[in-house]
């Protein structure tokens, strides 16, 4: 990596990568369609919507009562046909679906989609027999295992809607995710892998559900072997509950409004919001974004999406797209160094992966890990390479595209969000040029503005707020039970526009980049985490007094958590002592939210720098975790807070 930093990088945003003319000749989506878009937006959707398979078409597009949307109204379908049976039906039955990993190695399983179909199947008619049905929630915590898309598709077959919840989460999130859905039934595993040892994950659940009245049944996958505690009653194997279940079930159409699924993500105020996602319109923003962005060939492709099925990017890029298009896919259940640092690159190696899609602090870290190991395997069945989940520094974009992708593959740099369900913003290979660290412009069918704090477009080029200012078919529906929320969060900011909570600018070229978030959510490794969400869990502990969190910009995860905390009575002056505490602190984060949100400093301090009036100078706490030179402090109620703070910041960042 060491030629891709300095003049390099200063000189992309007017570097531009042309797709090469084999590649533009052959590419599914031609500039065509984009024309094709914007003359009939609503038609052109529909198009996409014609590639899914209907048991009833639908009478109307788009029922717009902003901002509540219907796609496809009046439309019935099966999301769970669309994406296994209808491919069986094709002929394609001994296609490969999944290639699962196992993080042990050799530890793998491939499943046709006649064998996908056949544990669907056998999974939905076990969730029938629990007295799960349309219209009810299931609760899904699993690792990255097969049983995750089976279950996720069971619910879908049967018109219930799922909420995944990411293993790295607490059991108190699972609480508060359980409460909030209503949730039925809850699937789980004895535990999970990660980094080469067995971990637990069916005592959170169980710790959970002693507070969730409404779970009344738990599907336990054997994944480790662990010794588990068992309710009687309540729990069951997953081999004992599907695997003597018939083989065939009978699918049965939905309306295409029907709820598919809700996953809770964090926004800047209070408890993690349940985004609603309904079928038809979902499921074809997915498929054909899929489709487009990846210039998807099923027959031939070998597609590797490296997300956790507990983020959106493993519903829509791992789970649905891509099952929906038919397509062979990878399924990684480890970390990326488990068996070594080369892990990933001898998975692509092995299988042939011709599309990778995977996020930038990935990328990063196999850039400190050094070039020489994704050079000791053969990477050239590699031919698109995707970004996701936060925006790509140029570096990162020259690396993936020289070390990955043998400079021959085009990058996608794709933005979206959980509340879009489907990308929104990329280049399409074939027919964009790109500039490394740019998503380029929106999706034939999206339209997207910047805006300046009224609302006002910036034109042609500027910066500002990114806004979407129609309707698109995998639109949330919704915040789950809170449409004033749903309204105050996403429509309120700008009149008529969605608020991304992004900024944006076009540049000279009318090219369009991401600039991160303007809100309190902070992008870790490219996971949201509220900086509200980790003060509250710091708050919570009986003896934090205030605190105050920022995201810090970090070389490797994007952001870094570090936290402001005051405490109450005295702190120790005790070196080992104020040391155990801060550790203490820590665990209570993971205890409260998950380990994913344990921050990467905790500085304790007497006081937080505040405004005469007691506001929180959160910009000035930004600048001491990222070691800037501190700008004027004159407006500080007590400026030596500030310096005290400052030093302890010091001598923190010199001991990581
Ligand atoms: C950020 C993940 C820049 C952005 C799919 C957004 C990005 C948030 C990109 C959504 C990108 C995602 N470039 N920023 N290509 N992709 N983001 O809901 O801030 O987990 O609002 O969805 O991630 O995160 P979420």
């Amino acid at each position: 990596m060491t030629q891709q930093t300095g003049l390099e990088a200063l000189s992309t945003e007017s570097r531009r990568f042309d797709p090469p003319t084999e590649l533009a000749a052959a590419a599914n989506v031609k500039a065509e369609a984009y024309e094709r878009a914007a003359q009939d937006r609503l038609g052109f959707w529909a198009e996409q919507a014609g590639r899914l398979q209907w048991e009833t078409p639908w009478d109307e597009v788009l029922d717009w009562q902003p901002p509540f949307a219907k796609w496809f109204v009046g439309g019935r379908l099966n999301v769970a046909v669309n994406c296994v049976d209808r491919h069986v039906d094709a002929g394609n039955g001994d296609r490969i679906a999944l290639h699962w990993v196992g993080e042990p190695e050799d530890d793998t399983r491939d499943l046709t989609y006649t064998e996908l179909k056949r544990q669907v199947c056998m999974t939905a008619n076990a969730l029938e027999s629990l007295g799960v049905s349309a219209g009810d929630r299931v609760c899904i915590y699993l690792p990255m295992v097969p049983e995750a898309v089976i279950s996720m598709l069971a619910c879908a077959r049967i018109g219930a809607a799922h909420t995944v919840v990411f293993g790295g989460f607490s059991s108190q999130a699972l609480v508060d995710r359980i409460t909030a859905a209503e949730a039925k039934v809850v699937i789980t595993a004895d535990g999970g892998y990660r980094r080469g040892a067995p971990s637990a994950l069916k005592p959170a659940v169980d710790e959970a559900l002693e507070r969730c009245p409404s779970v009344t049944n738990v599907l336990v996958v054997k994944r480790t072997r662990q010794d588990v505690d068992w309710v009687e009653g309540r729990d069951l194997w997953w081999s004992d509950a599907v695997d003597s279940q018939p083989e065939e079930h009978e699918a049965q159409a939905f309306d295409a409004e029907q709820p598919l699924f809700l996953l809770y993500t964090s926004g800047s105020t209070g408890k993690p919001k349940g985004i609603l996602h309904t079928s038809g319109g979902y499921l074809t923003q997915a498929a054909w974004t899929h489709w487009a962005v990846f210039d998807l060939k099923p027959e031939t492709d070998v597609y590797w999406c490296t997300a956790d099925v507990g983020w959106v990017t493993g519903h829509s890029y791992l789970t649905y797209g891509p099952l929906a298009n038919g397509v062979t896919q990878v399924m990684y259940e480890g970390t990326p160094d488990a068996g070594g640092r080369d892990r990933w690159w001898s998975i692509i190696a092995k299988y042939g992966v011709t599309i990778l899609y995977t996020a930038p602090t990935a990328i990063r870290t196999f850039m400190k890990w050094g070039e020489d190991l994704p050079a000791k395997h053969d990477m050239s069945s590699l031919r698109v390479l995707g970004s996701v989940g936060e925006p790509i520094n140029p570096e990162a974009w020259m690396w993936y595209r020289r070390v990955i992708g043998g400079d021959r593959c085009p990058i996608v740099d794709t933005w979206w969000q959980t509340e879009t369900g489907a990308i929104m913003v990329s280049p399409l290979p074939g027919v964009t040029s790109t500039k490394p660290g740019s998503a380029m412009g929106p999706l034939p069918g999206i339209a997207v503005d910047v805006v300046d704090g009224e609302g006002v477009s910036v034109g042609e080029t500027g910066g500002g707020f990114l806004t979407l200012s129609e309707p698109w078919p995998s639109m949330l529906r919704g915040i789950w039970g809170d449409d004033e929320r749903y309204k105050d969060t996403y429509w309120s900011r700008f009149e008529g526009q969605y608020f991304a909570g992004d900024g944006a600018k076009w540049d000279e070229d009318h090219v369009l980049w991401l600039l991160g978030r303007v809100d309190d959510v902070m992008n870790i490794s490219g996971h949201r985490i509220s900086t509200t969400e980790v003060e509250s869990a710091l708050v919570s502990h009986p003896k934090v007094a205030e605190a105050a969190v920022v995201g810090a910009a970090d070389p490797t995860t994007g952001q870094a958590i570090v936290a402001f905390v005051t405490v109450k009575g005295d702190v120790t002056d005790d070196e080992s002592g104020a040391e155990g505490f801060v550790t203490e602190l820590r665990n209570h984060v993971a205890k409260e939210i998950g380990a994913i949100a344990k921050p990467r400093q905790i500085v304790l301090s007497p006081e937080l720098p505040k405004t005469r009036s007691g506001k929180i100078m959160r910009r000035l706490l930004v600048d001491i975790a990222e070691r800037r030179e501190l700008g004027d402090v004159t407006t500080l109620a007590d400026p030596t807070v500030v310096t005290q703070i400052d030093e302890t910041m010091g001598k923190l960042a010199s001991k990581s």
